[in-house]
């Protein structure tokens, strides 16, 4: 088949076309025939060999496609039914392997999807979305009276926060961006949209003074601490990520005197642990967008060939919100 291969981690050239053995089905696996692969920042650090995966690896860890074979014991999927799946479960495997004509998933991290869904803006939204649902409904347990503040609204994991929010609802979804040049980039879901230098006071004003109730960082860095300092009484900081790659530090002193909590999640590191809230989680985004009530945009199509484009556009803060790479037939 044909796929991009990493074969020493590096800069974007280490995303090599190259024709590998058809990978085989497991246990407990479902293998897919591709049609789209998901672009994240995620895949960036991966190429540039920030978790030490054992090469040659295949970046990529969301897909959808059709079923291609199902492995021994696999039950509740049929060759040829469209399906969506994550390939981010770390904790069973050194798995990813999206950009490419096969992919293999575990099938508790694999979905049905309807015949004729839009599998591009399925795929787009598959690890953003899920890990957007479990961290807001699950973990942040959203209220119809929450604000929240989402970092990073103009990413990929921010926007597609920013938009279960408002669907979830919460009251008001306050999104941050980088500068007044990224202000138009902002989810139209937002209901207020601020700059980061200007998050602290601008948060004040929104709120009354009173602070939000939710944040959902992907950023990290001066903006976490700010956001933190910026909760109210009893609200959650949910960290999904370090885009900035700065992990400040945070007051324990200051999350007990004003009654805050942090809120860690990692999908890729426990979705093993957690399956049937992988599954739900999966099912709820993909049933989402298919019915237009999760309005995530029609992402940005490359072919396969091209990943390297975006990977370079998302290093650079200048990418869409979303890419997927177009690997087989859609159908
Ligand atoms: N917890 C999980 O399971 C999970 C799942 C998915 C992703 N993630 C993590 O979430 C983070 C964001 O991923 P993504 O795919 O949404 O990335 P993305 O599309 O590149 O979005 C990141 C956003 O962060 C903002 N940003 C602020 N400072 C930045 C900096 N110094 N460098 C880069 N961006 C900066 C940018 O917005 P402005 O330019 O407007 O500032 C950008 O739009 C990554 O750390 C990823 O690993 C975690």
């Amino acid at each position: 088949m044909r796929a991009v291969v990493v074969n020493t981690p590096g800069p974007v050239e280490a995303l090599e076309v190259a024709e590998t053995p058809d990978p085989a089905p497991g246990a407990g696996e479902i293998a897919v025939d591709v049609a789209y692969a998901g672009v994240g920042f995620v895949d960036t650090l991966f190429r540039a060999g920030a978790f030490d995966f054992p090469t040659p690896f295949v970046p990529g860890i969301e897909v959808t496609g059709r079923v291609r074979a199902l492995g021994e014991g696999v039950t509740g999927f049929a060759v040829g039914q469209p399906v969506a799946a994550l390939l981010n479960d770390f904790g069973r495997a050194a798995r990813a392997g999206g950009y490419a004509e096969i992919a293999v998933a575990h099938s508790t991290m694999a979905v049905p999807v309807p015949e004729g869904a839009d599998l591009a803006r399925v795929t787009a939204a598959l690890v953003n979305g899920v890990t957007a649902w479990i961290a807001l409904h699950d973990l942040a347990r959203l209220g119809v009276r929450d604000d929240v503040l989402v970092l990073g609204a103009t990413g990929g994991l921010g926007g597609t926060v920013c938009r279960i929010a408002a669907v979830h609802p919460a009251r008001r979804v306050i999104g941050v961006v980088g500068g007044e040049a990224r202000r138009a980039a902002a989810p139209a879901a937002c209901t207020d949209v601020v700059t980061a230098d200007g998050l602290t006071d601008a948060v004040s004003a929104i709120t009354g003074g009173r602070g939000v109730d939710v944040v959902v960082d992907a950023v990290g860095g001066d903006l976490r601490t700010a956001a933190f300092d910026g909760l109210a009484p009893f609200g959650r900081l949910l960290v999904l990520g370090n885009a900035s790659g700065v992990d400040a530090s945070l007051s324990g002193d200051a999350a007990w005197l004003n009654s805050r909590q942090v809120i860690g999640l990692n999908v890729g590191g426990t979705a093993h642990l957690v399956p049937e809230r992988v599954a739900t989680a999966a099912a709820a985004v993909v049933d989402l967008v298919h019915r237009g009530v999760l309005a995530e945009p029609a992402p940005h199509v490359l072919p396969l060939d091209r990943a390297g484009e975006a990977h370079a556009a998302l290093e650079k803060r200048t990418a869409p919100a979303k890419t997927v790479l177009a690997v087989g037939t859609p159908t």
